[in-house]
């Protein structure tokens, strides 16, 4: 059996018994969720990761006006950093530093931008970036602009996006930049299609959750008895995956037992979406003033930059 993380094990079984049972959605992405991951970023039906690649494409054309040449690059969870080598080509950084949980992922990234770009002296940098992270000295005196693409924020809550934003001010200091991708809010039955995709893609990625915790947490879910489930909240302005009892079921998690009434839901994932207004002050909330911010087509993804201006007295 995989060694059990303590954290994962704490946060499955507290939410598991939580009157509305939810899973903290960081969980989804063990090896085989960040494959599926991958995949749902090439469907079809899910439209955010070509379109603000797209946009990018035009972003960058304009972002010279904005961001002088020499300073630093900071990356928020860069992944795979597939949409780095274009804003590396736009603002001519002397360095870029990835923020990655992930020391694979890291290394993929630095050897991408390495080959690419062999004037940009690469930091990176091993670490959770919702915890406390300490930039490279290297980067001492450079402006900073952070990058924070995907819509990723849109996977927390306003207050703590709110917070995460006060996070990245903290980190990068006053007078930095940041460019950050939002999805924006559309027609439902396209929102709910790029999260129940035709493929099963989405729903597998859902699921995995439940495989993840009988391999890892010696459990014994009974998988085939959940659903995928991507329900839009109207009120709250976002999509939430769910994993739903298609009946009752009673399954044991690390020597607990939980019961499943049929239509009980796990609660997996929110997805935020934003209009024009609720992007702006969401940034604003967390200290990030909106300097100007490009549209997709259609209205279907915004890219803003903005800056974190001095605190000023204010009433
Ligand atoms: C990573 N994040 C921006 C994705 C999203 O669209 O919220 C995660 C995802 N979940 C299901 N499909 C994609």
């Amino acid at each position: 059996m995989v060694e059990i993380d303590p954290a994962f094990r704490a946060d499955v079984l507290r939410g598991l018994a939580e009157p509305v049972p939810a899973i903290p959605a960081r969980w989804l992405y063990d090896r085989r969720g960040s494959e599926l991951f991958d995949e749902i970023t090439r469907l079809p039906a899910y439209y955010p990761t070509r379109t603000e690649t797209a946009l990018l494409e035009q972003v960058m054309v304009d972002l010279p006006t904005y961001v002088a040449p020499g300073g630093a690059v900071v990356e928020f969870g860069a992944g795979a950093a597939t949409k780095t080598p274009l804003l590396l080509a736009a603002v001519h950084p002397k360095a870029y530093v990835p923020i990655d949980i992930s020391g694979e992922y890291l290394e993929a990234s630095a050897a991408v931008v390495d080959a690419d770009h062999a004037r940009v002296a690469v930091h990176p940098v091993i670490g959770d970036f919702t915890q406390d992270v300490v930039l490279p000295s290297e980067i001492d005196g450079l402006d900073r602009l952070g990058f924070f693409p995907g819509s990723t924020i849109g996977n927390f809550v306003p207050k703590s996006a709110a917070a995460l934003l006060g996070h990245f001010r903290d980190i990068l200091g006053t007078g930095s930049k940041l460019l950050i991708g939002m999805d924006r809010i559309k027609p439902v039955d396209r929102l709910v299609a790029a999260y129940n995709d035709p493929e099963g893609v989405t729903a597998q990625f859902n699921l995995n959750l439940l495989e993840r915790i009988n391999r890892e947490l010696d459990a014994d879910i009974p998988v085939d008895a959940f659903a995928h489930e991507a329900r839009w909240a109207d009120m709250l302005g976002r999509i939430e995956m769910h994993l739903v009892a298609k009946r009752d079921v009673e399954f044991s998690v690390a020597g607990q037992q939980f019961a499943f009434a049929e239509g009980r839901s796990i609660h997996t994932e929110n997805s935020h979406k934003y209009g024009q207004r609720g992007a702006r002050l969401l940034l604003l909330a967390g200290g990030w003033t909106p300097i100007t911010e490009w549209l997709a087509p259609h209205e279907a993804f915004v890219i803003i930059l903005c800056e974190a201006h001095p605190d000023r007295f204010a009433p």
